[in-house]
């Protein structure tokens, strides 16, 4: 897979302005601001709500393009609006929350917008009557924890499970966690009763992928220089200076054998960039 040969822009744009009303905060946070940078400037100011999201790479821009979201929360909603440059007409554009058409992983941004909008600010709105999100497994043994305590125990698990993209190339999760049919679900948990599950309000079930991958052996194997991360299979780093095409081939290898083995059908969460732009799996 060759390096992608378009132009390719940081976003350097700094800055956070707040506004408060006795209900909420409303943050102004220009894009190139580091989104961990972010979650710990709220905690210090003692505005709280993106505790679950610490330690997430990236900057505030790229964070509502893929809804980031970790332990419970995800940052739609917490987010007003978006502020972007429409490529075609060179305007500034603002988009609020309800028309970016957020989802698990997903927004308008990686559909409608995909190349077409160049995100420069995003406006958060977060409430000032805060409640604790102790849902995900680790967090739910904390009693009556404030933001901090949640922060830190957000981190230590992170540290635990995750690689730090500066030591070891990651882009985190690779493929989503996939959401099936209660039928679906049914006929996979038959053949393996200790398939975890996570039931959604639509009736549907999501499933972690990491443990469709770990029962097939593929946690610590090698394509090339690239990995299965050894402590979270969802993961795949960059260990030995691997290429583009050895990533691919072990994202296949999983993804086929996935969907031989539990009839399962995975999608990359990474955005796959080739020399000419999407590639597909
Ligand atoms: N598991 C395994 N083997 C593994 C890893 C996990 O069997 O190697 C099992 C665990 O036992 C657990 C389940 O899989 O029952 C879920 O694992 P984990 O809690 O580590 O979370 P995940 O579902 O793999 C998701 C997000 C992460 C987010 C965590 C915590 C996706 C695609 N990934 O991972 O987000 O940090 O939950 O909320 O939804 C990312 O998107 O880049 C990302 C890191």
């Amino acid at each position: 897979m060759a390096d992608y040969q378009g132009t390719v822009v940081e976003i350097a744009l700094k800055g956070i302005s707040v506004n408060e009303s006795p209900q909420a905060f409303t943050l102004e946070v220009a894009a190139g601001e580091s989104w961990h940078d972010f979650v710990v400037w709220c905690l210090a100011r003692d505005i709280k709500g993106l505790e679950n999201l610490a330690l997430i790479p990236g900057t505030v821009g790229a964070a509502p393009i893929q809804n980031i979201g970790a332990y419970g929360v995800e940052v739609a909603r917490f987010i007003e609006s978006v502020q972007y440059i429409d490529l075609a007409s060179n305007q500034l554009q603002r988009i609020a929350c309800n028309d970016c058409q957020f989802g698990y992983r997903d927004s308008i941004f990686k559909g409608e917008l995909w190349q077409k909008a160049l995100i420069v600010g995003v406006t958060f709105s977060i409430p000032k009557d805060w409640q604790p999100v102790v849902t995900y497994g680790e967090l739910a043994a904390l009693h009556s924890p404030s933001a901090h305590d949640i922060f830190n125990k957000v981190v230590e698990v992170r540290q635990a499970k995750l690689p730090d993209p500066r030591v070891v190339g990651n882009a985190g999760s690779f493929f989503k966690n996939p959401i099936i049919s209660a039928a679906a679900f049914a006929a996979l948990q038959k053949q393996w009763p200790k398939v975890p599950s996570y039931p959604l309000e639509t009736g549907e079930i999501k499933i972690p992928a990491a443990w469709l991958i770990d029962q097939l052996g593929f946690k610590g194997q090698f394509e090339g220089g690239i990995r299965c991360h050894p402590n979270q299979a969802l993961v795949l780093t960059n260990a030995e200076q691997g290429t583009g095409e050895q990533l691919l081939a072990l994202a296949r290898r999983i993804k086929s054998a996935v969907a031989e083995q539990f009839n399962v059908f995975l999608e990359h969460e990474v955005q796959l960039i080739g020399a000419k732009g999407k590639v597909v799996l």
